[in-house]
Formats: structure tokens, C-alpha cells, sequence
């Protein structure tokens, strides 16, 4: 939670210099991706990413806010500068480097495969005459659709992941391709809905960076000293551990 402003003092003797108040960055999320950020049960945004960010602003000495915000249209929302920062679990990549600068990577991922305990799915190239669903935009979406074909009806797309791995329980779908972390933590959490995953070595490895508007220079500069100091001192390795295990 955000500190409160120091009160100014009632009435200063002489010529009041206004002290504006400190800059709140307000920071999108899409909180919708346990464990990196997802709403608790008081409707807060918690997650690993959050803790991240929140240890980044404390070292760069900068106050932050977080705010729900769907992952599509996201990236928009800090080019009009709706959002300072964004942290999603976003996955570094060339073509969204065009248009939005990231932070030194902050996290390693990889795509993984979800698929029901009982399905014969051992390998990514197997989902080819399947129906697999991803989240709209994400690289689990980038890699399915090179795979089967931008137009195929068999790629099912949703607005959160956890809609797409619903869809799976409900057998709307065959397999879900998303993140490792997340794919795994679902299926750990959800022993009901028996899935299993799949991992694949054509899968390329990706890192998640912290975003702000294309040209933002200043900012980027704070939160990546910032990201390099909770590296250097320990608190980068404590967050992991509190939600990774060590
Ligand atoms: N890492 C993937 C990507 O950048 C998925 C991120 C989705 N994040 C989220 N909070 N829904 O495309």
C-alpha cells in the first residue's frame, strides 16, 4: 500500500514553497496470471511480479501503484500514458521492442503445454490436429499460430489464461500452450481438473521484462538501477524464493 504524504507544515513564515506532491507511477497488470500477479481473496494484486516491481520502486525511490488491466489493449495503455510501468509477465521480444522499452530481463520462462492426464499429447507438434487455446496476443498465442495457421478454427483464444485452462476442464479445447510458471502453478493448485503438462524443446526460451513508454529514458533508467540494486543485495533472490521456493 501506497505511504501517505507527509502533511505540510500550517503556515510557514515566509514566501510558502509549494512542494508538489510526490509522483505516484501507476503501474498496469493484468492479475489474472498466478503467481506473478493474480487478485487475493480482499481483491488485492499480489504476485511475485508485484513484489518485484514494489522492491524496484523502493530502491529507485519511487512510489507506485498497481492497477488491473487487461492484457489486451495493455501495451496501448502505456503508449498514451494511461500506465507508467507495466508488469505482466510480459515476454521480451523484438517486434514489441518497436514500440514499448524494456527493462533488463527480470525473470526466464518458457512456453509449456497443458493437456488432460489421460491425453496421448507428448510433444508440441502433436497438437497440430487438435483444438489448443491461448490467451489472446500472448507468445503461447505466437507459437500456436505458426504452428497451425493464423486462420485455423482449431485455436481457440481468450482474454486470460485461466479462461483458456477452464475451456481445457470443460474439454472445449485439447491442450493450452502458456507460460511455464503459470501452467504450472495452475496444475498444482488445481488436482480437480487433472491436467498434466507437456514441455517441449522447440520451445525458445523467453524473458519477462518490466515495460515503459517507448523513449522513456529516465524512468527506465530508475527501475533498471533499481532491479540491479534488489539483485545485488539479496531481495530479488528472498522474493523468488517466497514464491518459487528456493
Ligand atoms: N509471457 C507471455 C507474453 O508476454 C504471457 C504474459 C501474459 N501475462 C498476463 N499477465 N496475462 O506474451
Amino acid at each position: 500500500c501506497g505511504k501517505k504524504e507527509e502533511a505540510a507544515p500550517a503556515a510557514a513564515a515566509s514566501a510558502p514553497a509549494e512542494t508538489p506532491p510526490a509522483r505516484v507511477y501507476v503501474v498496469g497488470t493484468d492479475a489474472a496470471y498466478a503467481p506473478f500477479e493474480s487478485q487475493n481473496e480482499k481483491g488485492e494484486i499480489v504476485g511475485f511480479d508485484i513484489d518485484v516491481v514494489s522492491a524496484v520502486a523502493q530502491k529507485a525511490g519511487i512510489q507506485v501503484k498497481f492497477v488491473n488491466t487487461p492484457w489486451e489493449g495493455m501495451f496501448n495503455t502505456v503508449a498514451q500514458g494511461d500506465r507508467d510501468l507495466l508488469v505482466s509477465a510480459i515476454t521480451i521480444t523484438d517486434e514489441r521492442k518497436q514500440t514499448m522499452d524494456f527493462s533488463a530481463p527480470y525473470f526466464d520462462a518458457q512456453q509449456l503445454i497443458a493437456v488432460k492426464e489421460d491425453s496421448k499429447v507428448a510433444k508440441f507438434e502433436d497438437l497440430k490436429k487438435l483444438k489448443v487455446g491461448v490467451q489472446t496476443g500472448t507468445t503461447g498465442d505466437e507459437v500456436v499460430t505458426k504452428l497451425i495457421g493464423k486462420d485455423s478454427t482449431a485455436i481457440k483464444r481468450f482474454e486470460s489464461t485461466p479462461l483458456a485452462l477452464k475451456e481445457l476442464e470443460s474439454g472445449g479445447v485439447d491442450a493450452v500452450v502458456a507460460d511455464n510458471g503459470v501452467v504450472i502453478h495452475y496444475v498444482a493448485n488445481n488436482a480437480g481438473s487433472k491436467f498434466k503438462t507437456v514441455s517441449d524443446t522447440t520451445f525458445t526460451p523467453e524473458q519477462y521484462g518490466i515495460v515503459v513508454k517507448k523513449g522513456n529514458a529516465e524512468l527506465l533508467e530508475k527501475i533498471n538501477k533499481g532491479l540491479a540494486d534488489i539483485k545485488a543485495d539479496g531481495t530479488y533472490d528472498k522474493i523468488y524464493a517466497s514464491w518459487f521456493g528456493a
